[in-house]
């Protein structure tokens, strides 16, 4: 069979029971348009809260990066990021030529055990990567302290801008010791021990280093998300409108980059249409109560809504799917990913011939062609929902700050690799804004989603080279220990 041109997924020959369930699921996951504008409404609220001195569940976390590069940012870095899958480290030479940069990098996979392992576990094997880095990229060479943007993208309140203190792990983290803690002397310590010659300057979350990275080529940017396995978003607030930061006197007008974390919008259950299926995701997390907005969004979550979607018509008396067929792969907890559901709604085939090999090749399961198109329909309701409810969270920040028009940078797995985020996203945009016939394209939108720059990367970079050349310029505010800052910008720019 040959590509066709039009959309696969009829439902001509899909029995009453299946229908039925359609039908039901498609009341359960679509977000309409009133609802949109409920939720973001709400998120504008929930904002504020978060930057006020009583605080919120959106923890709104000031980050101590306290301006945009102008692209004369020169020098070079570490960055290290500290994802949900993969560690990377990388080295950033931000070159004289304005905007530009040279970078190397190496990945190292983390395991998976390390997610539930011990902080000591951790720690070390984050300090052997580093170790392993620099022997490899700097042989037989002295290096004194190397500046280094650490990308650590979780919850963290700093009070400083190398300090970090994690509220919470999230996208499936589990390891003890860590949470409640500054995560930077532990970290330290490990590289101490090793005596890797690296100076922390910058502890970073991904979405203010994609925001960074991203305005370092685009002067439009005001808001860096992330949409890969977890989902969150930074922008620059002016520090006259951050109450929590009232005592510290801060000139009002200073720019601060502010992690929203808003992974945690609504953990109240206020105002997200929750299906059951994401009372169960949430329910056997290891966090439970938390991180509400994201368990509907990130990529880590998508694969389990629709697996435990498939469980419950499959136990369901009235419906007939799988009839017969072992499904014990399929009740196997995040057995499937956000990659699952994006190869199911890129099946280009009328009869869903990619689904099926999926199906038979991942779970063992031989799908009826109604099964397969019942599957297409949902994967096409998660993802949508995700993409909806998303454009919730920017279109409030834009609100907030009475942006009617804005870049945002986006990045991460879900954004990059979904089918259709984008201009799913953009269409939730038009009609949370009311954006006129023509608008909601996913191009020229008032408020237009791109893909980022390299956040965790350059962006670490230029976060570290603009904190030195503050720290310089006499700006103390979140700086731990001005005199070893100006020692470590004076190494390496001498
Ligand atoms: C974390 C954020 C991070 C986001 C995207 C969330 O789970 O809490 O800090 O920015 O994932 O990686």
């Amino acid at each position: 069979m040959g590509k066709i041109t039009s959309l696969p997924g009829s439902m001509a020959d899909v029995p009453k029971d299946l229908l039925d369930q359609i039908n039901r699921l498609e009341e359960l996951f679509t977000v309409p348009a009133d609802k949109l504008k409920q939720i973001s409404d709400h998120f504008v609220k929930e904002l504020e809260k978060g930057l006020s001195v009583e605080g919120g569940s959106i923890p709104m976390n000031p980050t101590w990066c306290m301006a945009f590069p102008d692209g004369n940012e020169t020098g070079t870095f570490l960055a290290l990021d500290m994802g949900g899958t993969n560690l990377r480290v990388c080295e950033i030479t931000l070159t004289e030529e304005k905007g530009e940069f040279d970078i190397i990098q190496s990945k190292y996979r983390m395991p998976e055990e390390l997610k539930t392992g011990t902080a000591e576990e951790l720690w070390a094997y984050i300090a052997d990567c580093l170790q392993q880095f620099i022997e490899y990229h700097h042989q037989e060479e002295e290096l004194d302290q190397l500046p280094l943007g650490f990308t650590f993208s979780y919850p963290a309140t700093q009070d400083y801008i190398d300090h970090g203190v994690l509220q919470r792990w999230t996208k499936g983290f589990d390891i003890d010791g860590v949470e409640g803690k500054d995560v930077v002397p532990d970290f330290e310590a490990a590289l101490a021990e090793r005596g890797v010659p690296i100076k922390l300057t910058a502890l970073v979350n991904d979405t203010t280093g994609t925001l960074i990275a991203s305005a370092y080529t685009d002067t439009e940017m005001k808001i860096g998300c992330i949409f890969g396995t977890g989902c969150n978003a930074a922008y620059m607030e002016d520090c006259g409108s951050i109450p929590k930061l009232a005592h510290m006197k801060l000139d009002p007008a200073m720019p601060m980059a502010i992690n929203c974390e808003w992974g945690a919008f609504d953990n109240e259950h206020q105002v997200l249409p929750r299906t059951p299926y994401d009372i169960v995701v949430d329910k056997e997390s290891p966090r439970p109560g938390q991180q509400a907005f994201e368990k509907m969004i990130a990529g880590l979550y998508l694969g389990e809504i629709f697996r435990l979607v498939l469980v419950d018509l499959h136990q369901n008396p009235d419906c007939n799917i799988f009839e017969g067929q072992d499904i014990s792969k399929l009740k196997k907890p995040y057995s499937l990913d956000a990659g699952f559901l994006s190869a199911i709604e890129e099946d280009p085939f009328e009869n869903l011939v990619e689904t099926e090999d999926l199906f038979r090749n991942t779970l063992s399961i031989q799908a009826t062609k109604p099964e397969l198109e019942l599957c297409r329909r949902l994967a096409e309701l998660i993802g949508t929902r995700a993409a909806r409810l998303s454009a919730c969270g920017v279109a409030a920040i834009c609100k907030k700050k009475n942006w009617s028009t804005a870049h945002v940078g986006a990045d991460g797995s879900v954004f990059n690799k979904y089918p259709h985020f984008k201009v799913r996203g953009a269409q939730a945009l038009k009609e949370i804004l009311d954006w006129p016939a023509g608008k909601g394209k996913g191009k020229n939108d008032p408020i237009e989603i791109l893909p980022a720059e390299d956040g965790s990367g350059v962006g670490a970079a230029l976060i570290a080279a603009l904190t030195l050349k503050r720290v310089q310029q006499g700006n103390y505010a979140g700086i731990r220990d001005p005199e070893a800052m100006i020692k470590a910008a004076k190494v390496l720019y001498k």
